[in-house]
């Protein structure tokens, strides 16, 4: 494959104009490049760069940026009607619905329009980048590279190379994201990435602590806001996410991990879902959240709020040493990740040195012997450095 130089007069094409691609064009446009957007419905396209409008003038307002720069963000971003019109792109980036048949027509369709060496790039969540890059005849150069929501404000980048992937993509793609003034990380194709399966015991271990009546959900918020310095505990985040959305992530990456029980959705998250108590976006989640509504005070005892924080931190700190056990992540990507993707106030294994690899080990090993349960086995590297006395960093 003949290298591309990435630089700023790479055009850039956008494929689904919805709420990640509509922010990824503005990434690229304000980072210089020419951007053409595109989605089978044409109105959400005129509607995504009306709404980018809005936003830019919003921040010429608030002096964030100039009203020259809007301007030439304003300049960069062009509307495309057909697929057609993508034929100069040098890098696409996919954005439409996950479904894995859908990408892999698209990305079918979209080679034979664009030149042999444009980059194609999906920004998928869960869906193999290997298996995507399979539709294609030339798969070397298709590279997942996945955003987080919103993407002009969150600085994470996993760049996820797909088996099929030319050896020199990932590196062209990182340098890029750091043009963008993006924090890219190397990631595996493995499901759900870093981020999506390192962070699955936040919610996971506090669901099954709220499933096991030791605490409801109030309190749990409370002990890991209050105990780990977490800016929103894990009902609250879900209620943000869209526990509807949190669910099939969950459901995923435990049907993808081969049902590793670790991963198991709980029936609590099920019943939230059936029952349209979906969070923030219908005003009703876990939490109330029409005016004036009353919701349930945490009990704030201090034992009981930091066993529920040491709980789910183990599992957490088992989550990233399984990671870089598995190569998904070197330590340093998978701290960056889980920083600058979920806003954690520390990356896990350096929180794990802090802790103390032994005693983390040790807990791990309780809960192990008090369940009986594989969910609860410690990770083997976790352990030889348990034994060695060694640390992360
Ligand atoms: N929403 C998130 O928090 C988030 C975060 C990271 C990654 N992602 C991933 O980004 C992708 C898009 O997610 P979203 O939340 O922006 O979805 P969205 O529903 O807001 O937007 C998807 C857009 O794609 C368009 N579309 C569907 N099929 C198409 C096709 N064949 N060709 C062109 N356009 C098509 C739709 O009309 C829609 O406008 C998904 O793969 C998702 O997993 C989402």
């Amino acid at each position: 494959m003949k290298n591309l130089i990435l630089d700023k007069n790479c055009i850039v094409a956008v494929i689904g104009a919805g709420a990640m691609g509509s922010g990824i064009a503005q990434v690229a446009a304000t980072a210089g490049h020419q951007v053409l957007l595109f989605d089978t419905r044409a109105e959400v396209v005129d509607k995504a760069i009306a709404t980018l409008l809005i936003t830019l003038n919003k921040l010429v307002e608030k002096q964030k940026i100039t009203f020259e720069k809007a301007d030439q963000i304003k300049n960069n971003i062009h509307p495309a009607y057909k697929l057609e019109d993508l034929k100069d792109a040098d890098l696409v980036i996919e954005a439409i619905i996950e479904q894995l048949h859908v990408k892999q027509e698209l990305f079918r369709n979209l080679e034979v329009i664009v030149s042999t060496n444009a980059i194609l790039a999906s920004n998928t969540s869960s869906l193999s980048v290997t298996a995507i890059a399979a539709s294609c005849n030339n798969s070397s150069r298709v590279i997942g590279l996945h955003f987080f929501n919103p993407a002009p404000l969150m600085p994470l980048v996993e760049v996820i190379p797909a088996m099929q992937t030319d050896v020199n993509l990932p590196l062209q793609l990182k340098q890029l994201m750091l043009d963008w003034n993006k924090v890219p990380v190397l990631a595996k194709d493995t499901p759900g990435f870093i981020v999506n399966r390192v962070a699955r015991p936040f919610y996971g271990e506090a669901l099954r602590i709220c499933e096991e009546g030791i605490a409801d959900h109030a309190t749990i918020d409370w002990a890991l806001k209050e105990f780990g310095g977490f800016k929103m505990g894990p009902f609250e985040l879900m209620d943000l996410i869209g526990n509807d959305i949190n669910y099939t992530v969950t459901e995923t990456v435990w049907t993808q991990c081969y049902f590793d029980p670790r991963y198991r959705p709980s029936i609590i998250q099920k019943r939230m879902v059936e029952s349209n108590r979906l969070g923030r976006k219908v005003g009703k989640g876990y939490y109330d959240y029409e005016e004036g509504a009353i919701n349930p005070e945490p009990n704030k005892d201090s034992i009981l709020g930091k066993q529920i924080f040491d709980r789910v931190m183990v599992m957490l700190i088992n989550e990233a040493a399984d990671a870089l056990h598995y190569k998904i992540a070197s330590k340093e990507d998978i701290d960056l990740a889980m920083t600058k993707g979920v806003n954690y106030p520390k990356g896990l294994l350096k929180w794990a040195d802090e802790i103390g690899i032994d005693s983390v080990v040790s807990h791990l090993n309780n809960l192990y012997e008090m369940y009986q349960e594989d969910r609860y086995r410690s990770n083997i590297l976790l352990k030889q450095m348990a034994n060695d006395n060694n640390k992360f960093f």
